[in-house]
């Protein structure tokens, strides 16, 4: 088959998959497995593809119409400007948290933070930690997570980015910390942690089906994660450091109860751009 005409079938057979969008996604795809620029596509829209090609496309194709994530398929996602590695086992990071990363890196700045501290727990592919890092580099940042698959993954991105001022540790939220000698400080601790309650968890979208249960399942109300980080973070935080956590968007004015309870201060909400809560920050006396 020539490029037209697979463009033609992928589209066509994605259109089963409400949730994609087949044209672009059908370009996005031939275009990694040709290891070229889409441009290239319509340069050449009438060249005849191998038949080896053909097939892994058309497999690729396959398993995007029955709701695989795209992200996965591509084996990378965009985020904050940086390509970041993904696959089964870690979730894909959203854009929506692009918002925690701005305005922890404009903290940061505002407040000519140097040689600051910062610690993520649940860093996942490593998007948060590492943009900020990138952005940020005169700080020590320290990351955790659970999940094993994630720190592999993370680890890569790293490598990747060529970051060399962030540490990765598997930990159990504040686990790795406990009865250490020397008591560990942090400037900022943040979190983007699994916050879907038990409802919402059986009414996922199929793609949201393949990312780990663990990076997404927040408790039956959803905010089990936010009052154990809470509480604990109190102890690992300096006088007047702050906690940033993104939120789902009906949980703003619970998660700043919790924070209320463990005596934070200084509580508020971050909008996103279409006017949605999507943070909450905080500080420690
Ligand atoms: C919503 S994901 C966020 C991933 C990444 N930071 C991002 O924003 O794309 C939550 C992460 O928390 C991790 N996690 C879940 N339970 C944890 C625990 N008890 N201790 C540490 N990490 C945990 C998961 O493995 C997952 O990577």
């Amino acid at each position: 088959m020539v490029i037209k005409e697979l463009l033609l079938k992928g589209s066509g057979l994605l259109k089963q998959n409400p949730n994609s969008n087949p044209s672009l996604e059908s370009q996005v795809i031939l275009a990694k497995l040709m290891n070229v620029d889409k441009s290239f596509l319509f340069a050449h829209i009438e060249s005849e593809v191998e038949e080896e090609l053909e097939d892994r496309y058309l497999s690729f194709i396959e398993k995007r119409k029955n709701g695989y994530p795209l992200q996965y398929l591509l084996g990378e996602v965009e985020f904050f400007g940086y390509k970041f590695k993904v696959r089964e086992g870690v979730l894909i990071p959203r854009a929506d948290t692009e918002i925690l990363v701005s305005y922890v890196i404009n903290y940061i700045n505002k407040n000519n933070l140097d040689n600051y501290r910062l610690l993520e727990i649940g860093v996942g592919s490593g998007a948060i930690i590492l943009s900020i890092a990138k952005n940020c580099p005169n700080g020590k940042l320290i990351g955790i997570d659970i999940s094993e698959e994630a720190l592999i993954i993370a680890k890569e991105n790293q490598d990747n980015l060529s970051i060399s001022n962030v540490t990765m540790f598997k930990s159990d939220l504040f686990e790795i910390f406990l009865n250490k000698p020397n008591k560990e400080e942090f400037d900022i601790i943040v979190s983007n942690p699994p916050y879907i309650d038990e409802e919402e968890m059986k009414k996922l979208q199929k793609e949201v089906l393949y990312e780990p249960q663990i990076a997404l399942s927040g408790g039956v109300d959803g905010l089990m994660y936010y009052k154990r980080i809470s509480l604990s973070a109190r102890d690992f935080l300096k006088s007047g450091g702050m906690l940033a956590f993104e939120i789902g968007l009906t949980q703003g004015a619970s998660v700043r109860d919790i924070l209320y309870d463990f005596g934070y201060r200084d509580i508020s909400i971050i909008k996103d751009l279409e006017q949605r809560d999507r943070v909450v920050v905080a500080y420690k006396d």
